[in-house]
């Protein structure tokens, strides 16, 4: 940074529709530290984008499927150590380590500034440096925010397209001096001259994913996947965002948002927290099943929500981003047609199999795999062959405005009215299908003690359950207990604040098979969580709230689930809460001071129920 008063030289490259100075100079500065070959500002057209992916395909990192099979679409393959989110190199550098709280890496803002400049300095040699304005939410939205992404990576650039509003509009609507969010990312592989690149450049050594959250940066270096690269996502859209909602007074979540409506024509919003690859994507699709005659659900968003308190007394949420970035395996015909037909075109696949065909598979897309694969490393692959065909966190990019199930408000401005919030994660065993929480109070316990099983959506052991609070462990950009009173405060902003529900639909038996069928049939918990809103049906009282009984469900058209089977993921095992409101404690008692008095009362209420 320079001193204030001592201008620096626009040598940022930027074109005439960049009015910012204050953007132009920082683009100078960031250049001259990474030393790129070339500044490309990105306009977001679709000649620009047509023109990345064949470039990226001449230099190995695309691979063009079969135009007639999947038109306009792109498999992409990682290095095998660049395939998933490293919450242990991800960084919050708030002035003192008590605000990043106990579930942060947290590292003094000075020494990490230091290292960044290390790191960052020529780290762009031999590449373009592309310059990405984007607006999470759409553009003029009050609810939205504008960031600017600088990258060495064009996979980066155009997956950034695909997943936010991104161009010249967005620095148009910046004007000469809006506020933006700076991020900066590097694959952190500078080449030589004459070197060759490789097709999927990423450090092996060093990653870092750093925020500043007083000063609202990203910095990111090292990897080129997902959320750790496409900065808008994960890095602004929650955990730089869950501090803006802090101290503005609103919600930057990790949560889908679907909007269902009944034959009556009765429309409600529900938005829906869940932990990486727990269900999000498949639930926001949802199709109901064939009994639902005349029911609809429609897709606002698939992974994350922003959501402002309205003149109303309801709170409005809006979908920041433009894109899905969604797991690929499990995606079918079956589980989630919509899904299926949005990746008919016009999709960027990252990490999953090549048929001989030229067109993509994955683990769960139809019950018998291909004879012959090429898998996620390019290597020759055949059924039983034993290993997996593709990545179990391989991924599709493409937009939203190609899910057949879109909401027809999906782009309003203002956001779409919330009824209800869920919290869920996997957990085969102890939590019911679906419990309501008795109050505002009771669910921001309920969802601040959320457990799962871990997935491979991160680097790390898989299967074993850890806390993950609102699914924000690895997301929320400050101390975890501040964030439950934020959240206890933001109940009492709302005349009526949404209903808050506990759903899993992971309980399996002693075989290990899951119970529930879940996907489509999941409408009928639905069915049951918005008609509890509109005060329409009943459950009962339990230790954890108010659960339905068997003849609360709608069970029209259902085959094959029998009234035991209901009791078996609808009970509450007394003695298995008790271990699990213990467990709760290693969360709360890291939590300490921080934790709010009225959920130590919940979790001591509770613990009364329970040995009562
Ligand atoms: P991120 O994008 O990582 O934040 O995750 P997400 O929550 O959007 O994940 P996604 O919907 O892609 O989850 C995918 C995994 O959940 C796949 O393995 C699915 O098969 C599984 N899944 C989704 N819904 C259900 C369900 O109702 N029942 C069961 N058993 N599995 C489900
Ligand atoms: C998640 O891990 O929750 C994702 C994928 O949505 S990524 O964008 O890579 O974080
Ligand atoms: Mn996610």
């Amino acid at each position: 940074m320079n001193a204030p008063g001592t201008a620096t030289k626009d040598e940022s490259q930027a074109p005439d529709w960049v009015r910012h100075a204050g953007l132009r100079q920082w683009v100078t500065e960031v250049a001259r530290l990474a030393k790129p070959d070339r500044i490309h500002w990105c306009d977001g057209t679709a000649a620009e984008y047509d023109g990345l992916c064949a470039e990226l395909v001449r230099g190995g990192t695309f691979l063009k499927l079969n135009e007639k099979l999947r038109p306009n679409s792109y498999l992409a393959r990682s290095h095998p150590s660049d395939v998933a989110r490293m919450e242990d190199r991800t960084f919050i550098c708030s002035q003192t380590k008590d605000q990043a709280g106990p579930t942060n890496n947290w590292v003094d803002p000075r020494e990490m500034r230091a290292t960044l400049q290390r790191l960052f300095d020529g780290c762009m040699r031999g590449r373009t440096m592309y310059v990405m304005p984007f607006s999470m939410g759409p553009i003029g939205s009050h609810i939205a925010q504008i960031g600017v992404e600088i990258s060495d990576s064009a996979y980066v650039a155009v997956n950034m397209r695909l997943m936010t509003r991104m161009g010249r509009a967005v620095a148009e609507w910046l004007g000469e001096d809006g506020d933006y969010v700076p991020c900066v990312h590097s694959v952190g592989v500078p080449l030589a001259a004459g070197q060759k690149d490789v097709p999927w450049p990423s450090n092996e050594k060093e990653k870092w994913i750093v925020h500043f959250p007083e000063t609202r940066e990203i910095w990111s270096y090292g990897s080129g996947y997902g959320g750790n690269a496409l900065l808008g996502k994960k890095c602004l859209a929650l955990r730089i965002a869950s501090v803006m909602a802090r101290d503005e007074g609103w919600l930057a979540e990790h949560m889908l948002i679907l909007g269902v409506e009944s034959p009556a024509g009765q429309k409600s919003y529900v938005a829906a927290a869940f932990p990486s690859a727990c269900g999000k994507t498949n639930f926001a699709m949802l199709i109901p099943p064939a009994a639902y005659q005349g029911w609809k659900v429609t897709t606002i968003g698939e992974d994350i929500a922003w959501i402002k308190p309205g003149h109303d007394g309801r709170f409005y949420a809006i979908n920041p981003e433009a894109g899905f970035f969604g797991v690929a395996p499990g995606t079918s015909q079956a589980t989630n047609p919509n899904a299926m037909k949005m990746l008919s075109a016009n999709v960027i696949f990252t990490n999953v199999a090549l048929t001989p065909e030229g067109d993509v598979w994955w683990e769960g897309m139809t019950e018998t795999p291909p004879a012959r694969l090429i898998d996620w490393q390019g290597k020759e692959w055949t059924p039983g062959c034993g290993r997996v065909a593709a990545h179990p966190n391989s991924r599709f990019t493409v937009a939203a405005a190609q899910c057949p199930s879109i909401d027809p408000k999906w782009e309003d401005a203002g956001g779409v009215p919330i009824s209800a919030f869920l919290f869920g994660g996997r957990r085969s065993s102890t939590v019911p299908l679906v419990v309501e929480a008795p109050s505002w109070q009771d669910g921001v316990y309920m969802g601040a003690t959320l457990g799962s099983e871990t997935t491979a959506a991160i680097t790390g052991k898989v299967g074993v359950v850890r806390r993950d609070p609102m699914a924000m462990i690895a997301f929320c950009g400050y101390h975890v207990g501040d964030y439950f009173a934020h959240w206890l405060e933001m109940g009492k902003t709302v005349h009526h604040p949404p209903r808050i529900f506990r759903v899993n639909w992971f309980r399996k038996d002693a075989n290990g098979k899951f119970i529930w069928p879940g996907f489509g049939e999941n409408m009928r918990v639905l069915e049951w969580i918005v008609g509890r809103c509109h005060g329409q049906v009943h459950g009962v009282d339990t230790a954890l709230g108010i659960i339905p009984r068997y003849q609360d469900l709608n069970w029209s058209g259902m085959q094959k689930f029998s009234h035991d089977q209901y009791e078996e993921i609808a009970r509450v095992d007394v003695g298995a809460w008790q271990e699990e409101v213990t467990a709760h404690d290693e969360l709360l008692e890291k939590i300490g001071t921080h934790l709010p008095p009225a959920l130590a009362q919940c979790r001591a209420q509770l613990h009364g129920k329970l040995g009562a």
